[in-house]
C-alpha cells in the first residue's frame, strides 16, 4: 500500500522568473482540469465508507444505544460506539499546549455528551448509502442536562485567563485610574462578535489505510507532522509507521488544525473491518468536528485629552472556550500595543461553555479585538470632533507603549495616507446622517489593520539533477495560497533555472518536516529557508542535494527536534523588537433609509507587509481577506439553540455568506515597507492582514451614514430600523 501513492511532483511552467514579478500558479492548470489530487479524492481498491452520528444536544449522557437494526442491514460492516471503542484512543494534549490535537475531547470514550454535534457513533458500510442508512436506523436515547453553550447564555461567567493558563500575564502600564481622571473625553463601551465557522468548500474528510501495523492517512490537515505524531500517540503506534498525505488542501482559513477528533476513529474502523475506510463528512458534521471562531465580548475604555492624545486605554476581553481545553487566542498584546498611551490596563478572560474547543479563524485575535478597539477609537474621534485618520496620527507610536520595545518599521500612517488618497476620504462629511442620496444614507468609515509577523522552523531539501533541473521537497502544505508556485519562483530567482525545470513536492510526512500552515507564517518561513538552500547549493550545484534546517531567531535550540516530533513553534523575531504588518481600510456604503439594508459600494485597503514576492497572489490574498472582512461585518453568525445548546444554522443554506453581488468595488494597494530587521528576506506574510479591521471600518461607516452605532456583529437590518 505504501507505494500506491508516492509523493507527486508539481512541475512549473515557462521560463525563469524573478521574485517580485506577477506569476500564475503552477498548479493552476491541474486544478482547473480536475487533475489535482485532494485527500478526499483517493478511491482505493476495496474501500469501505463511514459516516458519523452526532449528538443533537450539548450536555447529557447516552442512556442506551440499540444498533441491532443497523447491524442487520445489508451492506453495513460495523458500528463503533462508546461500548466498543472506550479507551482505545488515548489522550493527547492540545496542539497549542504541547500536544497535537485540535480538541482533547475523545469521542466514543464514554457515554457522556459535552457539546452539541459530538460524535456518538460511526457506521461503516460497503457503500456510502449503506453506511448513511445504517446511521439513520441507529436508535440512541439520551438523558439531557441543561447546557450553557455560549457567552450569551445567562449563567455563563468568565474568569481571568491568568488563573487557568500557567505563566500568562496581562499587559499593564502606568496608572489606569489616573489616566481616566486626566481625560477630557472618555468612551466606555461593550462590543461583541459572534461564533463563526470557516466553511472551506473542501470538507475535512479522511481516508485510512492499514498495511500490517503501518497506517496511511489521506486527510486535508494543515499540519501533517502533528497529525502523524498525534495519531501514533493515540493509537500506540511508532510514528515511523504512520504516514499522512495532503498534497492539496481545499482551503482551511484556520480550520483543519493539526490532528482532528474523527481521524483515529476512522483508523480504528479500518482496522476492525480490515479494509481501507473513507470517512465521509457532511457540511453539518464539519460545524462540530472542525474548530470555529469563538464569540467574544470587549469592555473598552478610552480616555483622551482635548487634542485627542490617549491618556488611558483599557481592554477587558472575554472569550468562550470548551470545558476541557484552555484554548483562547488572546489579542490584547496587539490592541494594547497599537497606539501610544501612558496608562494601559488589559485583561484576558475566558468562560467555559458546553461546546467543542474553538480554534483559530483567519487573524484569530485581531478580527474581534480590533473590531472593538477600532470602533471605540471612531467613537472617540466623533466625541472630540477630530477626523478619525487624524486621531490615529496623533496617537501613532514607534515603540510598544508597555515594554518600550521599538517596531522594526511603522508604516501605519502611510497606509492611512495612501488609502485615504485613493479612496477620496476628504469628501467625507464628519456629521453623521448628513448624506441622503436617493433614499439611501451614505457613510464613510475607516479602521486600522495590524498583525505581528510570525515565522517557523522548517526543513527543506533542494536537489539539482545532472541536467540542471531542480526538485524542492518539504512537508508543508498548499492550501490555495500559492506555495507550490512561490517555492518554484524562489529557486528560479536564485539559481536562474526555468520554471519548467523545477518540481515541487509538498504535503507528505515522508518529506522533510515542516510546521503548521498558519499564522501567515508560510511564505516568510519557506522563502527564508529555501533561499538558504539555494545559497548552499550555489550556481553550479549540478547533481547535488542539500537539506537546510531553518531555525528562526527565538524558536529555540531544539526547534528541529521538536519539528520532527510534530510540534510547531511560531517565533516573532527579532527578539526585543516588534515586527508587524500594517493596513488601513476605507469603506463607502449606503443604508436604505426605509429598510435598513446595508450595501457596501467601495472598499479600499492599503497594506504594508514587507517585501512582496508575487504581486498577483498577494493581491488575491488581500482581496480575499477584505471580502471575508465584509462578510464578518454584515453576514456571518452561527446561531446556538438556547434549548439544546447545538448549532442551528450549520450549513451553507442557513449560514450567511456574501455572494458576488454583495461585494462592492475592491481595491488593494501595496504600500512600500522595507524591513531589514524582520528576517533576511524582509518578508512579513499577507495571509491574514487583509481581513483585520474591515468589520470596524464597516461599523464606523454605518455610524457615519445613519448616526446609529452598532457594537454587536453582524450588523443586520434590525439594528438599523
Ligand atoms: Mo491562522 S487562522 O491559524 O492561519
Amino acid at each position: 500500500m505504501k507505494n500506491l501513492n508516492p509523493p507527486e511532483d508539481i512541475v512549473g511552467i515557462g521560463p525563469a522568473v524573478r521574485l517580485g514579478t506577477a506569476a500564475s500558479r503552477i498548479d493552476g492548470p491541474l486544478k482547473v482540469c480536475g487533475a489535482a489530487e485532494y485527500p478526499g479524492d483517493f478511491r482505493l481498491p476495496d474501500l469501505a465508507y463511514a459516516v458519523l452520528v452526532r449528538s443533537p444536544m450539548a450536555r447529557g449522557t447516552i442512556s442506551a444505544i440499540d444498533d441491532g437494526i443497523t447491524r442487520a442491514l445489508p451492506g453495513v460492516l460495523d458500528v463503533l460506539t462508546h461500548a466498543n471503542v472506550g479507551n482505545q484512543v488515548r489522550h493527547v494534549a492540545h496542539v497549542m499546549a504541547g500536544g497535537w490535537a485540535n480538541s482533547t475531547h475523545r469521542p466514543l470514550s464514554s457515554p457522556d455528551v459535552h457539546y452539541g454535534g459530538q460524535i456518538v457513533a460511526l457506521v461503516v458500510g460497503e457503500t456510502l448509502d449503506a453506511a448513511a442508512f445504517g446511521a439513520q436506523q441507529l436508535s440512541i436515547s439520551y438523558e439531557t442536562l441543561t447546557a450553557q453553550s455560549s457567552l450569551e447564555f445567562p449563567d455563563v461567567t468568565s474568569i481571568p485567563l491568568s488563573q487557568i493558563r500557567e505563566g500568562f500575564e496581562d499587559r499593564r502600564a502606568g496608572d489606569i485610574d489616573l489616566g481616566f481622571r486626566l481625560a477630557a473625553a472618555t468612551i466606555r463601551q461593550v462590543y461583541s462578535t459572534p461564533v463563526q465557522h470557516h466553511n472551506p468548500i473542501e470538507l475535512p474528510t479522511t481516508t485510512c489505510v492499514w498495511d500490517g501495523n503501518s497506517l496511511t492517512v489521506y486527510e486535508p490537515t494543515r499540519f501533517v507532522g502533528a497529525a502523524r505524531a498525534g495519531l501514533a500517540a493515540q493509537l500506540g503506534l511508532d510514528p515511523a509507521n504512520v504516514r499522512v498525505v495532503a498534497r492539496f488542501i481545499g482551503g482551511h482559513f484556520g480550520s483543519k488544525l493539526a490532528l482532528s477528533q474523527h481521524t483515529a476513529l476512522c483508523a480504528l474502523a479500518a482496522k476492525r473491518v480490515n479494509r481501507p475506510v473513507h470517512l465521509s463528512v457532511s457540511r453539518h458534521d464539519a460545524y462540530t468536528i472542525a474548530n470555529h471562531r469563538t464569540e467574544t465580548r470587549h469592555h473598552i475604555g478610552l480616555g483622551a485629552s482635548n487634542d485627542g492624545r490617549l491618556t488611558a486605554l483599557s481592554h477587558v476581553a472575554e472569550v468562550a472556550t470548551s470545558r476541557f481545553d484552555d484554548f483562547a487566542m488572546e489579542g490584547t498584546d496587539v490592541s494594547a500595543a497599537l497606539y501610544a498611551c501612558p496608562n494601559i490596563y488589559a485583561e484576558e478572560r475566558v468562560a467555559r461553555v458546553d461546546r467543542n474547543t474553538p480554534g483559530p479563524m483567519r487573524a484569530p485575535p485581531e478580527v474581534p479585538y480590533l473590531f472593538a478597539l477600532e470602533s471605540a477609537l471612531d467613537e472617540l474621534a466623533h466625541s472630540l470632533s477630530i477626523d478619525p485618520v487624524d486621531l490615529r496620527r496623533r496617537n501613532d507610536t514607534l515603540v510598544d507603549p508597555v515594554t518600550g520595545h521599538p517596531f522594526t518599521t511603522r508604516p501605519l500612517m502611510r497606509c492611512f495616507e495612501q488609502g485615504a488618497a485613493a479612496f477620496g476620504w476628504e469628501k467625507r462629511s464628519a456629521m453623521p446622517r448628513s448624506m441622503l442620496r436617493g433614499g439611501w444614507w451614505v457613510g464613510y468609515g475607516c479602521a486600522a489593520a495590524v498583525r505581528p509577523v510570525k515565522i517557523s522552523p522548517v526543513v527543506v531539501r533542494l536537489t539539482i539533477d545532472v541536467d540542471g533541473g531542480a526538485l524542492i521537497e518539504t512537508a508543508h502544505h498548499e492550501i490555495g495560497n500559492g506555495l507550490y508556485t512561490l517555492l518554484a519562483m524562489t529557486v528560479s530567482d536564485r539559481l536562474g533555472i526555468p520554471l519548467d525545470r523545477i518540481a515541487v513536492r509538498l504535503g507528505d510526512t515522508d518529506l522533510p518536516p515542516a510546521g503548521i500552515s498558519g499564522g501567515s507564517s508560510t511564505t516568510t518561513s519557506l522563502v527564508n529557508a529555501l533561499s538558504q538552500a539555494c545559497e548552499r547549493i550555489g550556481k553550479h550545484g549540478i547533481a547535488r542535494s542539500v537539506e537546510v534546517e531553518f531555525v528562526p531567531e527565538g524558536a529555540g535550540g531544539d526547534a528541529i527536534e521538536q519539528l520532527r516530533a510534530g510540534h510547531m513553534k511560531l517565533a516573532s523575531p527579532p527578539v526585543g523588537k516588534l515586527s508587524w504588518a500594517y493596513g488601513a481600510h476605507f469603506i463607502a456604503l449606503r443604508v436604505d433609509a426605509a429598510t435598513g439594508e446595508v450595501r457596501i459600494d467601495r472598499h479600499v485597503g492599503a497594506f504594508a507587509a514587507g517585501r512582496i514576492l508575487n504581486p498577483m497572489t498577494a493581491r488575491s490574498q488581500l482581496l480575499g481577506g477584505m471580502i471575508w472582512g465584509q462578510s464578518s461585518a454584515l453576514f456571518e453568525k452561527t446561531e446556538i439553540d438556547p434549548r439544546t445548546g447545538a448549532y442551528l444554522n450549520d450549513d451553507l443554506a442557513e449560514y450567511l455568506v456574501p455572494t458576488f453581488a454583495d461585494i462592492g468595488r475592491l481595491e488593494a494597494i501595496i504600500v512600500e515597507d522595507e524591513d531589514a530587521l524582520v528576517n533576511a528576506e524582509g518578508v512579513k506574510g499577507l495571509g491574514e492582514i487583509g481581513i483585520i479591521g474591515v468589520n470596524a471600518a464597516v461599523a464606523n461607516a454605518v455610524f457615519n451614514a445613519t448616526g446609529r452605532r452598532v457594537r454587536d456583529l453582524p450588523i443586520r437590518l434590525e439594528a438599523l430600523l
